[in-house]
């Protein structure tokens, strides 16, 4: 049974798109995985579809109500699924948890809004918390999509070539090296010379001094993390 996701949240339409495009959307047509986006709005069932309210001890902002999340909760989970909260506070997303994620049966995303969502929710119908990173957004339904899409790319198939994988930034510890296409001459720009050279032991050495070189400068803690990886 391939892997099937539902996504509980307050906007559905913001994902429109997003599992019909590119990658993510030829896994989908494929049967590789199964999308469901649902509308937090049809489990609050007071006459104003109210889905938060204000926070006990006061301070500004609105906090998610627990009725309507328990009830979809209820209403979807499945005895192996895996709960998760989309949250700037949760554990920080990883090539490892993604994969984590691949290799489940169901998942479901939740998407928090407003100040934060009511405590009892985290503690009772959620297994995990992750974050995308440490800047806020307005809600977490762009956070589900990314953890999504970045899930998908482990799932057997959905990556045409397998090796795609293997050979990019952040599956090891560099940053990836430039790419050039054609023409190899471009308004006065041409593309270095060690890669027409046909020359394959030359190009992989100039593909790795370009990877050092580009996360040297630019993320410091991955070039001391892959130092230290290679002294051992
Ligand atoms: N919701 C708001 N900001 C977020 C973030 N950085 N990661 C995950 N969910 C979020």
């Amino acid at each position: 049974m391939p892997l099937h996701i539902d996504l509980l949240t307050l906007f559905p339409r913001m994902l429109d798109g997003v599992l019909t495009e590119s990658i993510l959307g030829k896994g989908i047509a494929a049967n590789l995985l199964s999308v469901k986006i649902h509308d937090l709005r049809g489990w609050c069932t007071d006459k104003h579809k109210t889905a938060d309210d204000r926070p006990f001890g006061g301070g500004a902002g609105m906090v998610m109500k627990p009725d309507p999340v328990f009830a979809a909760m209820e209403q979807l989970q499945t005895p192996a699924c895996r709960r998760i909260y989309l949250t700037p506070d949760g554990v920080p997303l990883t090539p490892a948890i993604a994969q984590d994620l691949a290799m489940q049966q169901h998942v479901i995303f939740l998407s928090g809004h407003y100040e934060g969502i009511d405590q009892r929710i985290r503690e009772k119908v959620i297994d995990q918390e992750i974050s995308i990173g440490d800047y806020v957004l307005t809600n977490g339904t762009l956070a589900a999509a990314v953890v999504i899409d970045a899930l998908s790319r482990f799932i057997p198939g959905v990556l045409g070539e397998e090796k795609s994988l293997t050979h990019e930034s952040h599956t090891g510890t560099l940053l990836d090296f430039p790419q050039y296409t054609r023409p190899a001459e471009f308004r006065g720009m041409s593309v270095p010379e060690v890669l027409l050279s046909g020359d394959h032991r030359k190009i992989e050495a100039w593909r790795h001094t370009q990877q050092l070189e580009k996360t040297r400068q630019v993320r410091p803690d991955l070039f001391e993390k892959h130092r230290h990886a290679s002294r051992h």
